[in-house]
């Protein structure tokens, strides 16, 4: 699939098939997340990846609000922040984000469905993945994304507006 078909027709998937995620599979979207840019090419990041059926059961009950995502999902990765490493202070959430950005667009790319979950700036989420997978201090909770063989088919969505676009500046009406 080609980056712009990728980007287009990516959805977030929340449902999954028993099909087993190939280890593989898992070291690719690494990969990815780990070429993401990041200010000063500072990569202030971690991952933990959970496949023990165990960990994503606690993780759903602690994380999804009671839905069966992560219940169904083959793997989850957890994206920390690692504040200490950044170039510039204040810009692992950015950081982050991209690598983010590249797990949801590899996931789609392997034919593998994902979400990205919030973490950053919920408390609750926060604490229950510290608790869970034993995250330091010195680790801060990004977003975690349940990933597996999608057991939903959503459409792509075209979103482009052409009303939000301001060329050359604002013009105020
Ligand atoms: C920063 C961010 C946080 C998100 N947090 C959640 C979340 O906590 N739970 C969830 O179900 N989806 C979450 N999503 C997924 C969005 O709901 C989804 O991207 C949006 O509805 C657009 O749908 P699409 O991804 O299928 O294009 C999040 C997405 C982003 C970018």
């Amino acid at each position: 699939m080609d980056t712009i078909t990728n980007i287009m027709t990516r959805r977030s998937i929340r449902k999954f098939t028993e099909q087993p995620v190939e280890p593989e599979k898992i070291k690719i979207i690494l990969e990815a997340a780990m070429n993401a840019p990041s200010a000063g090419d500072g990569r202030p990041w971690e991952f933990v990846v959970v496949t023990e059926k165990s960990s994503l059961h606690q993780i759903a009950g602690k994380v999804d609000g009671g839905n069966d995502m992560f219940r169904q999902a083959g793997a989850a990765i957890l994206i920390c922040g690692v504040p200490s490493k950044e170039k510039f202070p204040g810009f692992y959430p950015q950081d982050c984000s991209c690598a983010a950005m590249n797990i949801y667009l590899a996931a789609h790319e392997l034919g593998l469905g994902s979400v990205w979950i919030a973490v950053w700036s919920v408390p609750p989420r926060i604490a229950g993945l510290r608790e869970i997978l034993h995250i330091p201090e010195h680790l801060e909770p990004f977003a975690i994304f349940p990933i597996g063989y999608p057991g939903e088919n959503l459409p792509a969505e075209y979103r482009f507006d052409e009303a939000l676009v301001h060329y050359e500046g604002v013009i105020q009406k």
